[in-house]
């Protein structure tokens, strides 16, 4: 830090040794950012400094550091008498399993991490580099918000961000981990990346803080309560992953990275893999229960599909009536988007629907196959849904599927009913290759329903109706609760044993490697927000 403590006289000239000793010393006072005792009270927190998290992301001795002497230029408030080199942002760039990244860490101990003119143009100057040269930008949150001193130029400043934020959605992966404060009109930095992180406890992110919502709604909250990881982690969706602690937080990040490309021109890694028992293989044959309202985990089928412990889950406790994430296959990546019928029997709901349209979008940004496993009676009922735009929120994952142009595959597990068979990536939108298994019922809704509707009169008028109805059902379940029919039309290009699925889909993956599909020439769709 700099208070203003010059010992030496104005006109000294420093001699060689001198200057080189003068930049050692700025380099060791800009490490220490806002001196020991506040390292000393963020280590308290359990929280890392800025610095320590990079050296945690990066690999060992790749940091380099861009801006490191930047100071503010603030001077209301007493900012004239104090600075400090680097101005409560560490920024430059580096690499993550070899692969170039660029990375700013907001440092807690220099007013809080708030952003300053000067703090907002370092963070800026990276965003540059990294979409001019293309590879993925990491910010660790942890600030105060906007240097209050400085007023509208930090304003000012965050808008800089927004901005390139913006432009780089789909150029760049961009990932946000929250590791201490992120209030404000702050939050809308990493609303916009690809993926927020935030660690439990010692993190939160809110427009409005517990006292303002106090004062205009009389809601009492704290703020782990209003904005903490487990809340957005489970009730808003605005975090994808909530950690433990920071350590997991940095760790999740890298393997987040494993998967994606360094750009939107780039393929993602591949990696070395193992095929994995004939027994994981064969398990899939008896995941599915012989009676189809029994529920099953999907995350099951998923592990017997994909490369040994390669899936990464997304979004894992939002929405889990639908299961989303990364895995691989034969060592290469894919995003997987699975309904899952051990919550709320896979129905989709609005969430759902969002969670999936957002991951959809992602990876068909960042070319990043899609593979579809799909068990879904239809879209959820109720005023709530409707009342919350279920049509519009329903419209954007039709959306965002029928505008993918990666490699697309569906495998129909079981039901596939109604609307919701056109929006999971049905052929019909567009999806390349689509299997189903033997047990797949594809029909326009469950067969109970069915029956109930057509053959009302007939049920009605019969002498017992209840046998009449079950009758009814029957005859519907064996017409329609199969996946013939639509295999028969080309809808559904192979019913294949559960057992072979991984080898089908490897081979389906590989016959669509070299896709190219270009939409209609626009300025851009307007996907229904
Ligand atoms: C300048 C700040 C600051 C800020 C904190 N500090 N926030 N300095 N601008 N925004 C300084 C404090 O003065 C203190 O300095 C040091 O950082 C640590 O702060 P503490 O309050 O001691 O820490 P803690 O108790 O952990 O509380 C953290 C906090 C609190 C909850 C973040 O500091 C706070 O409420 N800050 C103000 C938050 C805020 O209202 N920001 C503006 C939001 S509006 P010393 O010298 O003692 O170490 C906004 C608009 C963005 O951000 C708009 C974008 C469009």
């Amino acid at each position: 830090m700099k208070k203003e403590n010059n010992t030496k006289p104005n006109n000294h000239i420093p001699t060689k040794v001198e200057k080189f000793e003068i930049l050692k010393q700025k380099n060791e006072e800009a490490l220490l950012g806002g001196g020991e005792k506040r390292i000393t009270s963020q280590h308290k927190k359990g929280k890392l400094t800025a610095r320590e998290r990079i050296h945690l992301l990066l690999d060992e001795g790749s940091f380099e550091e861009i801006g490191k002497f930047v100071i503010h230029r603030g001077r209301d408030f007493g900012l004239d008498k104090e600075h400090y080199l680097g101005d409560g942002v560490v920024t430059g760039y580096g690499t993550i399993n070899d692969r170039l990244v660029y990375v700013f860490s907001q440092d807690f101990t220099v007013f809080g991490g708030s952003l300053s003119e000067s703090h907002a143009e370092k963070i800026v100057k990276i965003m540059d580099l990294a979409m001019k040269n293309g590879a993925p930008v990491i910010g660790l949150n942890d600030s105060g918000g906007a240097r209050i001193q400085e007023g509208v130029v930090s304003l000012g400043g965050y808008a800089d961000i927004f901005y390139r934020n913006t432009l780089a959605s789909g150029v760049v992966p961009q990932i946000s981990a929250i590791m201490g404060p992120c209030a404000g009109g702050a939050v809308y930095s990493p609303a916009i990346t690809d993926f927020i992180l935030m660690v439990e406890n010692t993190s939160y992110m809110f427009v409005t803080g517990p006292n303002v919502v106090k004062t205009v709604t009389q809601e009492t909250v704290t703020a782990e309560e209003l904005g903490g990881a487990s809340t957005h982690s489970t009730k808003s969706g605005v975090t994808h992953f909530s950690c433990a602690n920071e350590v997991e937080c940095l760790n999740t990040i890298k393997a987040l990275l494993s998967y994606i490309p360094q750009n939107c021109e780039d393929d993602p890694p591949e990696v070395k893999y193992e095929q994995g028992s004939d027994e994981t293989r064969k398990a899939l044959n008896d995941i599915v229960p012989e009676n189809p309202n029994q529920p099953y985990d999907m995350r099951e089928v998923i592990e017997g599909i994909v490369d040994t412990d390669s899936f990464l889950e997304v979004h894992k406790n939002f929405a889990e009536n639908i299961v989303v994430g990364f895995a691989r296959l034969a060592g290469k990546s894919i995003g997987i988007i699975g309904n899952q019928p051990a919550a709320l029997a896979g129905v989709l709901d609005i969430h759902a629907s969002t969670k999936a349209a957002r991951f959809v979008r992602f990876c068909d940004s960042f070319n990043v196959p899609l593979l579809v496993l799909e068990d879904v009676p239809g879209f959820l009922p109720g005023t709530d849904q409707e009342w919350n735009a279920i049509i519009t929120n329903g419209a954007k994952l039709l959306y965002a599927f029928s505008e993918a142009t990666v490699p697309r595959v569906t495998v129909i597990t079981r039901k596939a009913y109604g609307g919701a068979y056109d929006v999971m990536n049905s052929k019909h939108i567009g999806a390349d290759i689509n299997y189903a298994w033997p047990t797949a019922e594809i029909a326009v809704m469950g067969a109970k329903g069915a029956a109930e509707i057509i053959f009302k009169k007939e049920i009605a008028a019969a002498e017992d109706p209840e046998s009449k109805l079950d009758e009814k059902v029957d005859e519907y379940t064996r017409k329609f609760a199969n996946p013939y029919k639509a295999a028969h039309r080309g809808y559904i290009d192979e019913v294949i044993l559960p057992e072979n699925t991984r080898k089908k889909l490897i081979s389906s993956f590989k016959m669509l490697e070299n896709k190219v599909d270009k939409l209609p020439r626009k300025k851009h769709g307007n996907i229904p927000l």
